[in-house]
């Protein structure tokens, strides 16, 4: 049986094979056994993200980790499977170890930097205490995340060096990445800024890509030559599951002979996801992961 493992490891043999794993983030009961289900087919390593509004509302962390950890065990998971909290707020990062996380990120980007370093460095000591890892942030993401808005800034890579000194396990860097789906008029990414966070930071620290949506594929692929091995995942797969289940309902199909059966609504959304989380995991390289 599979058990919640910290995304250290994972992302270390990423970073030194040259490939990403994905970070999907859940929502449901159909989510979450599409992306498990998924990631053990194609035998790669996974990270689930909850993010604090998912968290609430899937009725907790403890109900998340409830799930994940009965989900893994029914459906005998056996790639490596960390489940993260995304962008967390300092007790949310509280309430998520104590929720049996096994990993978490605290999103001190919108402090000043003496504060975001103050607060991340007493989360890295809870978190490794408690065998978990951790991620921290510099220079704000892009779009909206649960109702907080960023510009999509590049980080200071002097500032990405004070924070990675804490020995946080893997640093998300504003690189010009926004969460949601890109603007017609988006800059892409800025491989400069990534090239000098790197530098700064040394070659053993994993840097994590949010707004992994819609990003094309040698941006992706340059991205992770020069040091990303965390890829963060959400608003496409709720692009594809809300489209796949609109073609149902369209298709009249819930009229049907019992189509109305919440598993039968529910079912092309869930592979649609699956669908998608295997052409990420085929773009970021991540496939076979787990045995490699
Ligand atoms: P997208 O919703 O743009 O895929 O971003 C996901 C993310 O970065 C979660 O932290």
């Amino acid at each position: 049986m599979g058990r919640l493992v910290p995304a250290t490891e994972m992302l270390q043999k990423a970073l030194k094979g040259g490939y990403a794993v994905g970070q999907f983030n859940i929502n449901n009961l159909e989510w979450t056994k599409a992306i498990l289900t998924e990631a053990q087919e194609l035998n790669s390593a996974v990270i689930l993200g909850v993010s604090e509004g998912a968290g609430k509302y899937m009725c907790g962390f403890k109900t998340v980790a409830a799930m994940v950890e009965g989900m893994m065990e029914e459906l005998n998971i056996t790639v490596p499977v960390a489940l993260h909290l995304d962008h967390g707020t300092y007790e949310g990062c509280l309430k998520c170890i104590e929720a049996g996380f096994s990993s978490i990120m605290f999103d001190g980007s919108h402090f000043p930097i003496d504060e975001n370093i103050e607060k991340t460095k007493e989360l890295v000591k809870l978190a490794h205490e408690h065998g978990m890892s951790i991620e921290a942030e510099v220079g704000a993401i892009g779009g909206e995340e649960d109702g907080v808005v960023g510009k999509g800034e590049c980080a200071d890579p002097d500032e990405c060096k004070r924070i990675a000194d804490l020995g946080v396990d893997f640093l998300a860097a504003g690189i010009g990445n926004i969460h949601g789906v890109y603007p017609d008029n988006w800059q892409g990414l800025s491989f400069d800024t990534l090239a000098a966070i790197k530098e700064k930071i040394g070659p053993d620290l994993p840097l994590v890509l949010h707004g992994g949506t819609g990003i094309p594929e040698d941006m992706i692929k340059k991205a992770i030559s020069l040091g990303v091995s965390k890829i963060n995942v959400n608003t496409e797969c709720q692009i594809a599951f809300t489209k796949a289940t609109r073609a149902y309902i369209e298709a009249g199909k819930d009229h049907e002979k019992k189509g109305f059966d919440p598993r039968k609504v529910l079912k092309p959304g869930t592979e649609a996801i699956m669908e998608t989380v295997k052409t990420k995991c085929e773009m970021f390289g991540s496939i076979g992961s787990a045995a490699k």
